[in-house]
């Protein structure tokens, strides 16, 4: 799907139940996340690559950081704690203004509507860390390369780019041996945009939005991080945010001098 299709699609999820559409849980359809449940599940996962990042001998914290595809700021907000400045990106306006009314969580907090895969308003070698999950799954490839090169301009030298997206699909997950699978996959979601695109012209119009699913295989993402991207791999363990039937990765880069 195009950028504008994606964003109608988070727009309408967002718009009607943004705490599910964040975080999938059947349990929790129909508004019954519990927000401060929901907002501390964002803790732990920033405390896990604070200790990822110990690991590697590269402290989480400094000047400014971006959260890409911020959602309602569940990750933003306990990375504000670490650093000066957090800018929370989106493209979906209702998930910018549902985190906005959270401010209270990071004051130090920005939220950003992004439509494009520029992001104009920063400046070049002005971020210390973006970070970013459960969002590039989403994003058809061909934009994901764009907004990768786009961080590249932005992080700063020895900056850190810490992203999770899936590779492919997991062959031990029950039915991913089938042939064609993950080309069916994408049929599949290329019929589903097009029904979406008729429908919304017809009188009994009903809305489907969806997620989409997108991986990048490994090899090729590494070989473009490092050629393209002038960026340094440090890690790339095993982060299955994606679901049992993905091989997904935390991409965990830095940006060469
Ligand atoms: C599943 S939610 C995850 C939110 C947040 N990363 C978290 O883990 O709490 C995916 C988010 O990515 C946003 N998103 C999807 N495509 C995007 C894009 N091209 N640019 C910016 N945000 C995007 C959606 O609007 C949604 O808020």
């Amino acid at each position: 799907m195009n950028l504008h299709q994606l964003q109608e699609n988070f727009e309408s999820l967002a718009a009607e139940d943004p705490l599910w559409t964040v975080l999938s849980d059947d349990a929790k359809r129909g508004g019954k996340w519990d927000l401060e449940e929901f907002y501390a599940t964002g803790r732990a996962v920033i405390d896990d690559l604070e200790s990822r990042l110990d690991k590697l001998g590269k402290p989480l914290g400094g000047g400014t950081a971006i959260d890409f595809g911020c959602g309602v700021g569940r990750l933003t907000f306990p990375l504000s704690q670490r650093f000066q400045t957090c800018y929370g990106i989106d493209i979906s306006r209702s998930m910018v203004e549902f985190a906005s009314t959270q401010k209270e969580r990071g004051p130090n907090c920005t939220f950003i509507e992004n439509t494009t895969t520029r992001l104009h308003r920063l400046e070049n070698a002005s971020i210390d860390l973006i970070y970013s999950a459960i969002v590039f799954q989403h994003i058809a490839p061909r934009y994901t390369r764009e907004y990768l090169k786009e961080f590249s301009r932005l992080l700063k030298p020895g900056g850190l780019l810490v992203f999770q997206l899936p590779s492919h699909l997991d062959p031990k997950f029950p039915g991913n041996q089938k042939p064609f699978r993950l080309f069916k996959k994408r049929l599949f979601y290329q019929f589903k945009t097009l029904k979406q695109q008729i429908t919304k012209i017809l009188p009994f119009y009903r809305n489907e939005s969806f997620f989409e699913m997108n991986a990048i295989h490994r090899e090729r993402l590494v070989s473009f991080l490092e050629k393209q991207c002038n960026l340094e791999i440090l890690a790339v363990p095993d982060f299955p945010a994606a679901g049992p039937a993905w091989k997904s990765y935390l991409y965990i880069t830095r940006k060469r001098a």
